[in-house]
């Protein structure tokens, strides 16, 4: 009756990234250089609600007999310095092409609504060169740093508020 997935995001990283991201790993510019080196060409976002949801999306996934599992990254258990909480896996599936079936790398990255709002907001002081010379980079990141851990205190509120509710009964 619980649906743990909120909605599901998917990207694929530009040629451009792609090449850059090869040359910032002193790697050869090539399609099988790429194919080795890079997991995140294809990237999956899965938004859900509650931090339980990750854990369940993530078992549901890794019972999946095609899906193998290449790496894992938990941090949610174990955020970032900066306060970045997200659950990561990298996986492999395989992929049926006209002429054969290939193994390909994906990184999924499975967040609680406020993680994703959080990491937006984040990802925004990056990549957004464009911020002034006259802001205090420094004091925006404490500030993200006591954000992450209001939202970090919300997300737990809220599954608490959850299961006093109880099972979603069917109408
Ligand atoms: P790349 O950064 O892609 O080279 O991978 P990595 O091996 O360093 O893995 P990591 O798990 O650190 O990051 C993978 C992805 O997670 C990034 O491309 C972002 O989408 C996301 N991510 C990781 N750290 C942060 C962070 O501090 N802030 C935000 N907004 N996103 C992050
Ligand atoms: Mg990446």
């Amino acid at each position: 009756a619980h649906n743990p997935i909120h909605h599901v995001e998917s990207r694929l990283k530009s040629d451009k990234s792609i090449i850059e991201k090869l040359r910032r790993k002193g790697l050869p510019i090539s399609m099988d250089a790429a194919r080795e080196n890079i997991n995140d060409i294809a990237g999956i976002r899965v938004v859900c609600c509650y931090i339980d949801d990750v854990y369940s999306v993530e078992d549901m996934l890794l019972r999946q007999s095609d899906i193998r599992l290449i790496k894992r990254q938990d941090y949610i258990k174990t955020p970032k310095d900066n306060g970045y909480r997200s659950y990561h896996l990298i996986v492999e599936i395989p992929v049926y092409f006209s002429d054969k079936v290939r193994p390909v790398r994906c990184e999924i990255q499975i967040r609680t609504i406020g993680m994703d709002f959080w990491a937006s907001v984040d990802h925004q002081l990056r990549y957004k060169k464009t911020i002034g010379a006259d802001k205090d980079i420094e004091a925006i990141e404490a500030e993200l740093l006591k954000c992450a851990q209001t939202v970090s205190e919300t997300d737990c509120h809220m599954e608490e508020i959850k299961d006093m509710i109880g099972d979603f009964e069917k109408i």
